[in-house]
Order: C-alpha cells, then structure tokens, then sequence
C-alpha cells in the first residue's frame, strides 16, 4: 500500500471514531445509564426517598451541572459527593443534568435502598 492510501484509511477510522462518540452523546439510553449510577442513593429517576439525600427529578440543569462541577472540584462541603463527581467527565455531567432535569419530580417509586432505611 502506498502512504497516501495508509494515510486515507486512517483519516476514514479517525472521522468514524468521531461519529461514534457523538452518537454516543446522544444517545439518551447512555445518558439514562449514567444517571442510574446515582439512583442507589438520589432514588429512581432521582426522586429520592424522604428527600435525603436531595431528589434530582426535575432541578435545574444548570444548578445541577453547577453542584457537581463544585464537587468535583472540591469547592463545595460533601462526604461522598466528592469522589462520585471526579469519576466522570464534564460531558458526562452535562448528559447527567439535562437527564434528571428532564425527569418529573413525584414520589419514589419504591425505596432504592431499604436495608439503608432500617429495612422496611
Ligand atoms: C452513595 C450515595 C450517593 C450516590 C451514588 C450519589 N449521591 Fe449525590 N449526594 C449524596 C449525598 C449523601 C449528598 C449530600 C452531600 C454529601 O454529603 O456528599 C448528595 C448530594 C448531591 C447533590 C446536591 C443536592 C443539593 O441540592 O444539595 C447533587 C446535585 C448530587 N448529589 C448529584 C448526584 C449525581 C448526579 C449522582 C450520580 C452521578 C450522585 N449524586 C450519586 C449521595 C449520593
């Protein structure tokens, strides 16, 4: 093969990678995998059971993005938020936000944890 063919080829996989990762981004059912990460804890779909901690359903975006960009960073008091928000990237956050700020608020579908609740 000649370089410039080689050279071709790479530029084809380079553009298709490219393709993929923003098909990614907008994929909805990869942003829902992201959130579901945090409905242990924030409850299915973010409404979280009794309020604690916090329900996502239905905040800002923008607070939401916000508040974890300061975790990340560590700008803002967490015991665990810290270490949830640095194990994703800025885009990820952002898929994240616009996801539970999509989600209707109401009440927990059922109790995400309950053995973390006294079992009931
Ligand atoms: C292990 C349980 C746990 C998981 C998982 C978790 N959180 Fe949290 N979250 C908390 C707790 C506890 C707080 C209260 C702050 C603190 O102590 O860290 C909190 C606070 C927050 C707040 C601030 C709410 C407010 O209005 O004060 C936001 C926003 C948040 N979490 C978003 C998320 C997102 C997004 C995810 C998933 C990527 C997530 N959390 C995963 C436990 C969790």
């Amino acid at each position: 093969m000649k370089p410039t063919v080689i050279g071709a080829w790479c530029t084809a996989i380079a553009l298709a990678a490219g393709v993929a990762a923003h098909a990614q981004a907008q994929d909805p059912t990869y942003a829902r995998s992201l959130a579901a990460t945090c409905f242990t804890c924030h409850g299915t779909d973010g409404r979280s059971v009794g309020g604690i901690p916090p329900s996502l359903a239905g905040q800002d975006r923008n607070y939401l993005l916000q508040t974890m960009k300061d975790f990340k960073a560590g700008k803002r008091p967490a015991t665990i938020m810290h270490q949830h928000a640095k194990g994703y990237t800025d885009e990820q956050l952002e898929l994240i936000a616009t996801y539970f700020a999509n989600v209707k608020p109401g009440p927990s579908a059922a109790p995400a944890a309950p053995a973390m609740r006294g079992g009931y």
